[in-house]
C-alpha cells in the first residue's frame, strides 16, 4: 500500500480569516474551504485534515461540518485536549481526531503533545472519541516512552512531530530524523500505526523516506503555499506522485 496522503487546509481558512473575521456576513467569503477540500481530492489526497482550535482563529465549526457533510474523503479533525473540543468532535463525528497541544504546558521539551504528562486526562476523553465512532491520534514527539503512552492508553495512531527535522540542518537534523526512525520502529512493533507530519516540503520528503513503517503523511504549509503558484489540484497530485516512490520496509 502507497503512503497516504492527508491535506491540512488550514491555512485556506487562514487566509480566508485574514479578511473577513470582522465581517464574516459579506457576501462573498474567500477563499472557500470546501472548494480547496474539493480540489485536493481532485489531485489524490487520501483524506482532508483541519484544525479546529479553541478560539477558532481560523477554521470554524461549520468550515467542518460542511467538509464532512460535502466531501467524499475521510476526515481527520485535529483538536485541543478540553471537554468543548471532545463534545465537539463526538457530534462531528470525523473518521479520525487528532490531539494536539495548543498551550505551551501541554507540550514536551519538542513541542508535540505531553502524552506522559497528560495521561489522566487522555484517558477520559480517548474512549469518548472512540465511543462515537471516531478513531484516535497523538501528535507526539517521536520518544519512546510518549509512543508507549499513546499505546497504553489504546490511541489507534500517533502521528510523529516532524516539525524539528524540518527546521534543523546538519547534525542535528541527522539525530532527529535517526529520532524518527527509531520511534516508527518503537511503535510499528507495539502494534500501533504510525503517521508523521508538520513541516514536511518535496526538498525533505527523501529524508522521511528513510523513516521505515510509516503510513501516512499530513501535509498543510507547502502545498497551500505551492497552489499560490501552480494550484491546490496540482501541488497535491505533485506531492502525491512524490511520495510514491516510498517504500515501507
Ligand atoms: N500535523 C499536525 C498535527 C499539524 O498541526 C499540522 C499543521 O500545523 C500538520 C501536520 C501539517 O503541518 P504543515 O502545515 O507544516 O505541513
Amino acid at each position: 500500500m502507497s503512503l497516504l496522503l492527508g491535506v491540512n487546509i488550514d491555512h485556506v481558512a487562514t487566509l480566508r480569516q485574514a479578511r473577513y473575521a470582522l465581517n464574516p456576513d459579506a457576501p462573498i467569503l474567500e477563499p472557500s474551504v470546501l472548494e480547496a477540500a474539493r480540489e485536493a481530492q481532485a489531485g489524490g489526497a487520501d483524506s482532508i485534515t483541519v484544525h479546529v482550535r479553541e478560539d477558532r482563529r481560523h477554521m470554524q465549526d461549520h468550515d467542518a461540518r460542511l467538509i464532512r457533510r460535502e466531501i467524499d474523503l475521510p476526515l481527520n479533525l485535529e483538536l485541543a485536549n478540553t471537554p468543548e473540543m471532545i463534545a465537539f468532535a463526538c457530534d462531528l463525528k470525523p473518521d479520525f481526531a487528532c490531539l494536539v497541544p495548543e498551550k505551551r504546558e501541554e507540550v514536551t521539551t519538542e513541542g508535540g503533545l505531553d502524552v506522559v504528562g497528560h495521561f489522566d486526562s487522555l484517558k477520559e476523553s480517548i474512549p469518548k472519541l472512540q465511543n462515537a465512532g471516531i478513531k484516535v491520534s497523538l501528535f507526539i514527539d517521536p520518544e519512546t516512552d510518549q509512543i508507549q503512552a499513546a499505546s497504553d492508553l489504546g490511541a489507534e495512531m500517533i502521528e510523529l512531530h516532524t516539525g524539528k527535522f524540518a527546521l534543523t540542518t546538519g547534525n542535528e537534523h541527522l539525530a532527529e530524523l535517526e529520532r524518527l526512525k527509531v520511534g516508527a520502529d518503537f511503535g510499528n512493533q507495539i502494534g500501533i500505526q504510525v503517521n508523521a507530519g508538520h513541516g514536511i516540503h518535496l526538498e525533505n520528503l527523501k529524508g522521511i523516506f528513510s523513516v521505515k513503517n510509516l503510513i501516512e503523511l499530513n501535509i498543510g504549509h507547502t502545498l497551500i503555499s505551492r497552489s499560490i503558484f501552480i494550484g491546490l489540484r496540482s501541488a497535491v497530485a505533485e506531492m502525491r506522485s512524490a511520495m510514491n516512490h516510498y517504500q515501507t520496509s
